[in-house]
């Protein structure tokens, strides 16, 4: 017997708030022993032992050889949607006390990762629940090292498969979002988050007397003047009408006050949501750099990483959302997003692959004190947000391969 579109919105949406305090206790679980990028060994094998409780048909552990976990739930024909979740946790001391609070020293889920691994896991639960109505497969990603990029994030989890066999044919996510009160959702179609690259520029000079300047090659001058440079780029070369930034975050050298050291090195992000700007910068700031130090008799390393790609939420799966979202939620519940943020988020590296949607979750709740920022050392989550996540990306799988079956 099938079900009626409004048995299966009631249906799903009953699910996920009849089983409200499960879910925030696994997202407490995960929230007081969280793991640091690449180290999510006890959160992976928490999640796949709940995903085996749950009866998710597949659970496949250290995907690709990484912390990952990757379940897939069979549904009645070849049509595979996927739902993704980020695991990892940031080195830094929790603040807020809570009876949940991080007993791990120094290792926080300020970022709301341990609510998006609850989430995924809780609409695991709401799908197998609803199995015999399920139409197409489910694959659920489990993505550890988002935070970082010096380990294995999406683009391994891609490069070993993780979007073929079955082969997805979109792909949603959730982000804890504090700027949005609790009960609204939001998203938008195109430019979403911006690419996220790193620099690091070494200057080197030659040390001397601070009293002698003329007998070295003073490399603090020529930092401070490459970093001015540096800053004409995004107001001098880059169309005005195409978003950029470009930020030093860090910068050291030097030893006293009256000594002229031998080097100094600075390090930034570059951030945009075009793919040509995004090469070209790189060119623009070496020619700065070399330029510069050139003028002062220096020499310098110029080292440019590519981070993550923007995310640009497709236009007929954003459209999709949108209107399942309200659907599912009413009208008013659902914001389009004006703008989108600078910041970075390796969902990006899936829909260079596949078209999908990120969607951001309101939090905030000031009666509650929920107001902190994400990575803030004060940061919570509305725990409402846990059974609003689970129906969404529950509803979203199972009327994408609805539709698409
Ligand atoms: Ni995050």
């Amino acid at each position: 017997m099938g079900l009626s579109p409004l048995e299966v919105k009631e249906k799903i949406k009953n699910l996920s708030w009849e089983n409200k305090d499960k879910y925030v206790e696994w997202r407490r679980h995960i929230h007081m022993y969280p793991e640091l990028s690449g180290q999510e060994v006890e959160t992976a094998k928490f999640v796949a032992d709940k995903l085996r409780e749950i009866g998710v048909d597949t659970v496949i552990e250290n995907f690709g050889g990484t912390t990952a976990v990757v379940g897939l739930i069979k549904g009645k024909h070849d049509i595979t949607v996927a739902l993704r979740a980020d695991m990892d946790a940031l080195p830094m001391q929790e603040k807020r006390d809570v009876p949940y609070k991080s007993r791990v020293p120094n290792v926080m889920h300020s970022c709301g990762h341990d609510a998006h691994t609850a989430i995924l896991l809780g609409a695991a639960d709401v799908l197998v629940k609803m199995k015999d109505h399920l139409q197409g497969n489910v694959k659920l990603i489990f993505q550890p090292c988002e935070e970082r990029m010096d380990c294995d994030g999406a683009k391994k989890l891609i490069k070993e498969g993780v979007l073929e066999n079955p082969k997805v044919s979109a792909i949603f996510g959730v982000h804890m979002f504090p700027e949005l009160p609790i009960g609204k959702v939001g998203t938008r179609i195109g430019n979403f988050m911006a690419s996220a690259d790193i620099f690091r520029v070494k200057i080197k000079g030659k040390g001397s007397h601070a009293s002698r300047p003329h007998m070295g090659v003073d490399p603090i001058l020529i930092a401070s003047q490459t970093i001015n440079s540096l800053h004409h780029i995004v107001s001098r070369k880059v169309d005005p009408l195409h978003p950029a930034v470009l930020t030093v975050g860090k910068i050291s050298g030097g030893f006293a006050e009256n000594i002229i050291p031998d080097e100094v090195e600075f390090a930034g992000t570059v951030r945009t949501f075009d793919m040509e700007l995004r090469k070209q910068i790189p060119k623009w700031m070496e020619h700065t750099i070399w330029g510069t130090t050139l003028s002062y008799g220096g020499a310098y390393e110029f080292e440019y990483t590519e981070g993550t790609p923007p995310v640009i939420n497709d236009e007929k799966t954003t459209k999709f959302a949108i209107s399942m979202m309200r659907d599912l939620l009413g009208k008013d519940a659902v914001v389009e997003l004006e703008h989108p943020s600078m910041g970075g988020e390796d969902f990006g590296e899936y829909l260079l692959h596949v078209p999908g949607t990120f969607i951001r979750l309101g939090i905030r709740n000031e009666e509650k004190g929920i107001t902190a920022p994400l990575h803030s050392s004060l940061f919570d989550i509305d725990e409402d947000v846990i059974p609003i996540g689970v129906s969404v990306m529950s509803y979203l799988a199972f009327k994408w391969v609805e539709e698409h079956a």
